[in-house]
C-alpha cells in the first residue's frame, strides 16, 4: 500500500522509524513533514495527510503527535476520512474491522515505539469486516454531506 506520515514536534521522533518499519513490511511511504523537531501546528500536518488520503494519493494516512488527538480533530474534518486517537493493539483492530479507519493518530509522548509498531502493523493488515459495520459507516460518512440535515430528534424512539 501507498502510506502518507507526517508529525508535529511531539510525534518526530518516531516518525522515521515508523516510516522505516512500514517500508520494511514492503509499503510505500511519502513523509509528508515535517524536516525538523521544530515546533509546528499539527493541524497544517493533519490536513496535509488527510487531503491526500482523501484524493486517492494515498491508500492511508499514519499521524503521530503528543497524544494524537489533535490529528485526529483535525484528519475527521476532511470528507472521506476516518481517523482516530488509538493506544492499544485491540482498538488497532477493532478501528480497521468495524470502522474501515483510513488516518491512523498515534501518541508520540505516551505511545512507546515498539507499541505504535504493533498498532500500525495490525493497522496495515487488518481487513474491513463490511457486513452489518457497513451501514454504520455510511451513516458516518453521511456527516460530510453538506445537504444532509441531520437524523432528526426522535429517531428510533
Ligand atoms: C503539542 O504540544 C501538542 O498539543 C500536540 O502534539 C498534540 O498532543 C495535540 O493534540
Amino acid at each position: 500500500m501507498k502510506i502518507a506520515i507526517a508529525s508535529d514536534h511531539g510525534g518526530f521522533d518516531q516518525k522515521a522509524p515508523l516510516k522505516e518499519y512500514m517500508e520494511s513490511l514492503g509499503h510505500e511511504v511519502v513523509d509528508m513533514g515535517p524536516g525538523t523537531a521544530d515546533r509546528c501546528d499539527y493541524p497544517d500536518y493533519a490536513d496535509k495527510v488527510a487531503r491526500y488520503v482523501a484524493a486517492g494519493k494515498a491508500d492511508r494516512g499514519v499521524l503521530i503527535c503528543g497524544t494524537g488527538i489533535g490529528m485526529a480533530l483535525t484528519a475527521d474534518k476532511v470528507p472521506g476520512i476516518r481517523a482516530a486517537v488509538i493506544q492499544t493493539p485491540q482498538f488497532a483492530e477493532l478501528f480497521r474491522e468495524h470502522n474501515n479507519g483510513n488516518v491512523l493518530c498515534i501518541s508520540g509522548r505516551f505511545s512507546t515505539l515498539d507499541l505504535n509498531k504493533e498498532i500500525v502493523h495490525i493497522f496495515l493488515t487488518q481487513e474491513w469486516a463490511g457486513g452489518r459495520h457497513a451501514i454504520r459507516v455510511e451513516k458516518v460518512m453521511r456527516e460530510d454531506d453538506p445537504s444532509f440535515q441531520g437524523v432528526g430528534e426522535d429517531f428510533g424512539a
